[in-house]
């Protein structure tokens, strides 16, 4: 039984209506670098607050607030991090600081005080609330869009060699990863297939820091927009992409995959495959494409039927051990 389960119904409604204040508060946690303070060891509160340059006995009434969530564990004056307060240590490999950090930024948050324009019209709350889609003001306002593509770029290096693993490229001359961010993930391919080619295809701003793949030789890069012309291959890989329009956008994409494929070729998306007995993340991202851009996670007969609409046959559904799978596709 978990411990929502048991507060009684008044509690739980006003532990829902104060959630923000639990986003908030690990963020504090996190700015004053206490998670790389504690690490594995119990410090009294004050030994933290003199390390952290925090008010002692306001540091205290923090920390049991974060107790009862789970995030530390705290014994009279000793504290020390929960297994899940682990994941906020920036010290630690796939720590989730950064997207922490994002969600707490201004256009995250003005998104989200206006999510009944999305629950109204069915589209993307940033642009009601920052006037701009999101690809355009990141280019506009680098203090967002480079921390978003660090995140990016985070997330990656937690699942690129799991969905790599998880797929054979060995017959592949050319591989383009479309909306490839900075290149984690086809480095990861080049990597381990010596005999593939690759390219990296985004927004032209975006590709121009993409210092990952910058000195492989078997690496073009190409700036441009997919809604426009992908660079001909006969793998095109879609990670995260797809999830981030809704399914008339998302086909036009798919659409002009399917025309830069050599013959023969294939399309892999990497997303999430929700399903209602799934994990609740894939529901919280869900509801945040369609706040963020008017994108949607999708189901198995969603995706199909995506692909469907743009000339090509989902042919298989790889699961890997991370929260994507690998969706195959080739032309119809
Ligand atoms: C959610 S991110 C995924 C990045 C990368 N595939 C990954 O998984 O780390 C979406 C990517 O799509 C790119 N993008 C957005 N609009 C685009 C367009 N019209 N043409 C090409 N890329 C675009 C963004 O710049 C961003 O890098």
């Amino acid at each position: 039984m978990s411990a929502a389960s048991i507060l009684p119904p008044i509690a739980q409604a006003f532990q829902l209506a104060a959630g923000f204040a639990m986003t908030q508060s690990v963020s504090a946690l996190v700015q004053l670098g206490i998670p790389e303070y504690l690490k594995d060891d119990t410090r009294t509160i004050g030994e933290i607050a003199v390390h952290c340059g925090a008010h002692p006995e306001t540091l205290f009434r923090f920390l049991r607030f974060l107790s009862k969530a789970g995030v530390v564990e705290l014994e009279s004056e000793n504290c020390r991090l929960s297994p899940a307060g682990q994941f906020f240590r920036k010290d630690l490999p796939g720590n989730l600081t950064k997207g922490l950090e994002l969600m707490t930024y201004e256009p995250w948050q003005e998104s989200w005080n206006n999510v009944i324009h999305s629950l109204r019209t069915g589209q993307a709350a940033f642009q009601h609330a920052m006037g701009q889609e999101p690809w355009e003001y990141f280019r506009e306002h680098p203090e967002y869009g480079k921390p978003f593509n660090e995140w990016m770029t985070h997330l990656s290096r937690m699942s690129a060699h799991t969905l790599v693993g998880n797929y054979d490229f060995s017959g592949v001359r050319t591989v383009c990863d479309v909306g490839g961010g900075h290149g984690f993930l086809l480095k990861t391919i080049l990597e381990r297939y010596p005999q593939a080619r690759g390219i990296l295809f985004d927004l032209p701003f975006v590709v121009a820091e993409a210092d990952i793949v910058m000195h492989d030789d078997r690496c073009e890069i190409v700036g441009g927009s997919f809604f426009e012309n992908v660079p001909r291959a006969d793998l095109l890989i879609l990670k995260s992409i797809l999830h981030d329009w809704n399914d008339e956008k998302a086909v036009e994409i798919l659409r002009a995959c399917a025309a830069a494929l050599e013959p023969g070729g294939k399309i892999l998306a990497m997303e999430m495959v929700i399903t209602d007995s799934g994990s609740p993340i894939g529901f919280f991202y869900d509801l945040h494409m369609q706040v963020m851009l008017g994108g949607r996670e999708r189901t198995q007969e969603e995706f199909a039927r995506l692909f469907a609409g743009a000339g090509l046959k989902l042919t298989r559904i790889i699961p890997t051990r991370g929260p994507q799978s690998i969706l195959e596709a080739v032309k119809a």
